[in-house]
């Protein structure tokens, strides 16, 4: 298993390219089996779940052309099996996202059940039930979600008891060939939730209430190619912001947006960070300080999204002052933590909440990553060590950071990979 090491005393200066969203491609390669031509989706990042996620729109028959860009084009039309088995399934949640595309346009889906992970338990029963008020008959067996509309879906009026992402895009995504209308209540707001509907909107789906919680659809015949380009990947431009804010440096991001960070940014200029941005760059400067310890609590957007907590934690680790981390989406997703202390953090656990003392240094350890964001916390805990540090596991990055020891490189960290 390959390893990171990450010599301390770094402080990030410099500029690099934001690569386009891992979160908001996955749905948007799922949404082309729904197109009834050829589609082309572009700015995809080159990372391990974008490669699985086409391996397993490959594996049912259909013709994928990916260039040197990391464009695709696909055509659905040469289907020839409506399975996602468990080897591709378990090495990725996210294929459950063809579960409600292959229902809607084939009629009938074979969804190995995607177990729980790292970071929590992880259920998919509120896409089932979607699914099932829209007309569907599913059979759970063998481990495999067998889902059949004969008669093809129909529309249903759907509320969501818990906010999903992955839900309310696959019932988005069962809905655009739904007959009648569908209405979706309590439907997760995400920037990717909403770049997902432009797409389905681009091929053609009628769709109102994108960007808020009551998203109606009215089903229409079928769905057209187009041409649609990833919106940039929010998760990766917040860790670099917070990579440059705890090491008290200055960053300048490229082809991204701040109209989908405002929280993070808010929190990043509450530790002290300037910021300025214009319409495709994000500027941070620590002008050489320390961040102040900031207090948060992950929740569905626009509020603190958990995928940048562990993050922040690394941040408020070496901060001036205490601080209160709080996760309430993922029950697990503080584990991260006790990777911190073994480097010398202060970090106590009550329930869901982190108490977080900030010391002045933290000291290099070998470490192990549990998950994706969790491992890019322990890189940031890297930089800010005494030492060289030793990052274990880091299959975990490569699923979501596009070039991360290239673009740190760039930024004047001392970083290197080496095969395990
Ligand atoms: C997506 C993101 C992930 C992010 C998460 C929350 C992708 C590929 N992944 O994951 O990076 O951390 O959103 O922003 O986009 N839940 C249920 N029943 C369900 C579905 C979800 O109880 O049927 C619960 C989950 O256990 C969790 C909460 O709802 O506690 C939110 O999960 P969800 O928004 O569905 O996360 P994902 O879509 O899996």
């Amino acid at each position: 298993m390959d390893k990171l090491i990450i010599q301390g005393g770094s402080c990030i200066k410099g500029e690099i390219r934001i690569s386009g969203s891992k979160n908001s491609a996955l749905p948007i390669l799922a949404a082309t089996l729904l197109a009834s031509d050829p589609i082309q989706i572009c700015n995809l990042p080159h990372l391990n779940d974008i490669t699985t996620m086409l391996a397993l729109i490959r594996c049912m028959g259909v013709d994928v052309i990916v260039d040197e860009k990391m464009s695709v084009e696909i055509n659905p039309n040469t289907i020839k099996e409506l399975e996602a088995p468990y080897e591709l399934v378990k090495t990725m949640r996210a294929s459950i996202l063809v579960l409600g595309p292959l229902l809607s346009r084939f009629g009938e889906a074979r969804v190995s059940f995607p177990g729980g992970c790292a970071i929590g338990s992880r259920p998919v029963d509120i896409h089932l039930r979607g699914l099932e008020a829209m007309g569907a008959e599913i059979e759970v067996d063998g481990g495999y979600i067998h889902a059949k509309a004969p008669n093809g879906l129909k529309g249903a009026h759907f509320y969501m008891e818990t906010v999903t992402v992955g839900g309310t895009e696959n019932l988005l995504m069962a809905a655009v060939l739904a007959k009648g209308k569908t209405v979706l209540e309590n439907a997760a707001r995400e920037p990717e939730v909403v770049d997902l509907a432009e797409c389905l909107v681009a091929m053609g789906a009628k769709i109102e209430g994108i960007g808020t919680d009551h998203l109606v659809i009215e089903g229409v015949e079928k769905l057209n190619g187009c041409t649609f380009s990833v919106m940039p990947d929010r998760i990766e431009t917040g860790t670099y912001l917070v990579a440059a804010a705890a090491t008290g440096g200055s960053v300048t991001l490229r082809d991204t947006r701040a109209d989908i960070l405002e929280v993070v940014l808010l929190k990043l200029e509450e530790a002290g960070a300037e910021i300025t941005s214009g319409e495709d760059w994000i500027r941070l400067d620590m002008h050489g300080r320390r961040p102040k310890a900031v207090n948060l609590t992950t929740a569905p957007y626009p509020a603190f999204p958990t995928d940048m907590q562990a993050q922040f934690t690394a941040m408020n680790a070496v901060a001036e002052g205490t601080s209160t981390v709080t996760e309430t989406i993922f029950e697990n997703r503080l584990v991260q933590t006790h990777e911190l202390n073994r480097m010398g953090a202060n970090i106590s656990l009550k329930g869901n909440t982190a108490v977080v003392t900030g010391v002045e240094k933290l000291k290099s350890a070998p470490v192990m990553a549990s998950d994706l964001r969790a491992s890019a916390s322990l890189v940031i805990a890297g930089m800010v060590a005494e030492g060289d540090t030793v990052v274990d596991r880091i299959y975990h990055i490569d699923r979501g950071y596009e070039c991360i020891e290239e673009k740190l490189q760039l930024l004047g960290v001392n970083i290197r990979r080496v095969p395990g």
